[in-house]
């Protein structure tokens, strides 16, 4: 399709998340009232929230919508119902339900464009096996979608994202770098084959990864989204645990690394760095130091895995087709701090 949906995103840089020290602010002066079968609330920067219905069954649920990062609507929709769902799989719960969340101006775009985005998603919860019951619109001159989804868990499953313990694994199933590739397509500066491989990858679903982690002893998972690697790292160890990542080991898309070269920063990046560089210690390359803080759309999960369930892991992830890259280890010192040791090529 002709149509670049991205240039219909404002120039400011909106489509970017409200950074993460700024939304603490925000949302550390609400009020909010206690109830004993909320088991994950606000607090913490969970994925989803969760609701103990019975001893047996908790709801999980999380919204997230966004504006176009790819020019293809189809793909758009596909990408941004991916990223929704992405949030329950992190928790290891499954997802059931959706409604969509619309933001399009029928009056100056073709309701063929809405019709693929809501297309692509469509056919992604088909996939995800999750029934979309309805959603909401608003006319916005300024294109957005996403999704709110409703999962199930047993309230004794719910892997958080703290809860890794020293010498666990830290694995990583996506490669990183698509909010620089985001940035240059913006620009028109990313080659066709690349614009393929990453719309392929994020819109591919974190349901075997979910899966994978299930399978074996998981202390702790998310999924990087826009906070970047290391803003999502610092989530899992808060101030209780440390973590030495191997730069060497991190799987990113080649182009970031030209893009960067070439001066494609996305605005978030530098919001991210600036947040949590004092959380991190050592050096790495220099694009790689743009790498670990780009903010991902729909990006892969972060699992804190048993040290010695490593093997069954990879097999369980090879029966899936699943790939995954062995990324860190997590310390009991320095807490809070997530250090960067290149010399280390193995764990
Ligand atoms: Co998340
Ligand atoms: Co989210």
């Amino acid at each position: 399709m002709d149509f670049e949906l991205t240039k219909y995103v404002r120039k400011a840089g909106c489509a970017s998340k409200i950074g993460p020290g700024d939304l603490a602010d925000v949302l550390s002066g609400l009020d909010i009232p206690g109830d004993e079968n909320v088991l994950v609330g606000i607090e913490g920067f969970e994925d989803a929230g969760v609701y103990k219905l019975t001893n047996d069954i908790a709801l999980v649920q999380t919204v997230d919508f966004f504006t176009p990062v790819v020019n293809d609507p189809y793909a758009f929709g596909a990408i941004a119902a991916a990223n929704a769902l992405s949030d329950i799989y992190a928790m290891g719960a499954t997802p059931k339900t959706a409604l969509n969340i619309v933001c399009f101006s029928i009056k100056h775009f073709d309701k063929s464009i809405l019709k693929e985005i809501l297309r692509g998603g469509a056919d992604k919860l088909a996939e995800a096996g999750v029934s979309l019951l309805g959603g909401h619109s608003v006319d916005d001159m300024e294109i957005k979608y996403g999704i709110s989804v409703t999962g199930i868990i047993h309230p004794d499953k719910i892997i958080r994202n703290e809860g890794a313990i020293a010498g666990d694994v830290l694995i990583l199933t996506k490669p990183l770098g698509n909010g620089i590739i985001n940035t240059g397509i913006k620009s028109d500066m990313v080659s066709k084959a690349s614009v393929k491989r990453v719309i392929e990858t994020m819109a591919e679903l974190n349901n075997k990864a979910s899966r994978a982690m299930l399978s074996v002893r998981t202390h702790a998972a998310t999924d990087v989204t826009g906070f970047g690697l290391i803003g999502h790292l610092k989530e899992m160890i808060k101030e209780n645990i440390g973590v030495e990542l191997f730069p060497d080991e991190i799987p990113y898309f080649e182009e970031a690394k030209e893009l960067v070269a070439s001066g494609i920063i996305p605005s978030g990046l530098l919001k991210n760095r600036d947040f949590y560089k004092n959380n991190v210690v050592g050096e790495c390359k220099d694009f790689m130091d743009d790498i670990i803080y780009d903010p991902q759309t729909s990006g892969g999960l972060l699992i804190a895995v048993h040290l010695d369930d490593i093997v069954a892991f990879e097999v369980k992830a090879g029966l899936l087709g699943l790939n995954f890259w062995v990324i860190g280890r997590f310390l009991d010192e320095p807490k809070g701090m997530i250090m960067l040791n290149s010399s280390l090529s193995q764990w």
